[in-house]
């Protein structure tokens, strides 16, 4: 059972999909493990640790896929990297098929079997899988570092013989995996924080963190959260609240932090120019929605930009990446957790098991066909 582990091509791709703790339980379970030279650099891995834990370096990407049956991507495999893959090989990665079916078609036409890892249904046995979870969390913390890095004054309250610096004012906008380890990290950093979600299930747990919540808490509200444990899209009249809700706050907030999703629709508008033209000079926005459209209409990917009033709007791409160590380390662990159900433990053979819940619900394409239930034409 060989497993190859390619250098992600995608330009702003830091992570790496396996780490030497899991090349270590890859051998374990009797695979044999080729790490594209360089795989791991950008994520602070160098080939020698990978060489230790008892991985194959190999030099070109057709010695990396030669002969593989799993292949383990952060990303999707590019157009290149696809038409030297094995055919009939299990490739597992983050997808974003939505929007993408040319390239969706394209792993079909390849033979390889694409697994999702971001369809990796919310359930308990498959949560030590859960990308989005383990991603989502390292980029709420890290848009609080990133923000306060912009900020140009102390977030916590100091007390000195030069006098008081009075505690920042952080507002974290949509409070899932992110946004709570956004109030998280910055209570620890000795911000005034404040938070809003539209699921009214989150009330409590920014209590239980230590913030105040704030919310258009009315009967749609009530009614916010999919069985899934998601958000709807709400109504142009709970917007309209809602925006004048918030208006006021964001006047007085030092840096505002967004991080609202809809599955399968744009990001919503939060945070209009008028908004971001109420703020002091000096205070900062991080836009976590921005590769889905953007929470704050300003926001441009990819740019920190800094608007007339001297308010900046953070909006960094792939920001789990900006911790690519750690978000690496999380992300192959979620993949080993993963891949170890494909695996006859015995036989040391793989094994996929087509009827299995997590299978069923990652596979996108198999035979030549994509086979995904969301991706199938229109009756
Ligand atoms: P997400 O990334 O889809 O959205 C982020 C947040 O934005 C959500 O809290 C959402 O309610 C909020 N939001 C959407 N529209 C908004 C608006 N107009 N204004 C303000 N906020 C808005 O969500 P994420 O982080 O994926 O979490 C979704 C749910 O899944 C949560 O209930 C979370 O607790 C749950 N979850 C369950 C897991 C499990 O059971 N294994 C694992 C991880 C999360």
């Amino acid at each position: 059972m060989r497993i190859a582990v390619p250098i992600e091509t995608e330009g702003n791709e830091t992570r790496v999909a396996a780490t030497p703790e899991t090349v270590k339980k890859f051998i374990g379970l009797g695979a044999t493990v080729t790490v594209q030279s360089g795989a791991g650099t950008k994520a602070g891995i160098p080939d020698s640790e990978f060489e230790t834990a008892g991985a194959k370096i190999a030099t070109s990407l057709a010695d990396t896929l030669s002969g593989a049956e799993i292949v383990l991507g952060v990303r999707r495999p590019s157009a290149d990297v696809l038409a030297q893959m094995p055919k009939g090989a299990a490739v597992i990665a983050t997808m974003d098929p939505y929007g993408n079916e040319a390239a969706l078609k394209s792993m079909a036409d390849a033979g390889v079997d694409a697994f999702a890892m971001e369809f990796m249904p919310r359930i308990t046995r498959a949560q030590v899988m859960d990308v989005l979870s383990s991603q989502a969390n390292l980029a709420g913390y890290r848009a609080v570092i990133d923000g306060a890095g912009e900020y140009g004054r102390a977030l916590p309250m100091m007390m000195t013989a030069a006098g008081t610096v009075p505690a920042a004012r952080i507002f974290i906008m949509g409070v899932g995996v992110a946004g709570l380890q956004a109030i998280a990290t910055a209570r620890r950093l000795g911000a005034i924080v404040t938070a809003t979600d539209v699921r009214p299930a989150t009330k409590e747990q920014v209590e239980s963190l230590g913030a105040k919540f704030l919310a258009v808490e009315d009967e749609e509200f009530q009614q916010a959260q999919t069985a899934g444990g998601y958000a709807k899209e709400m109504s142009k009249e709970y917007q309209a609240k809602q925006a004048a809700l918030t208006a006021t706050h964001i006047a007085k907030q030092d840096i505002v932090i967004t991080t609202a999703l809809i599955p399968g629709r744009p990001a919503p508008k939060l945070i209009s120019a008028d908004m971001v033209r109420s703020m002091r000079p000096g205070s900062v926005i991080v836009d976590l929605a921005v590769e889905r459209g953007g929470n704050c209409e300003l926001a441009k990917p990819g740019e920190v930009y800094v608007t007339d009033n001297g308010v900046k709007i953070v909006g960094h791409l792939n920001v789990p990446g900006r911790l690519a160590a750690t978000a690496s380390s999380l992300y192959a662990k979620n993949l080993f957790a993963f891949v170890e159900t494909m695996i006859d433990k015995e036989k040391k053979t793989l094994a996929i098991n087509w009827d299995d819940e997590l299978v069923k619900a990652t596979l996108l394409t198999r035979d030549g066909a994509i086979v995904h239930p969301n991706f199938q034409p229109k009756a």
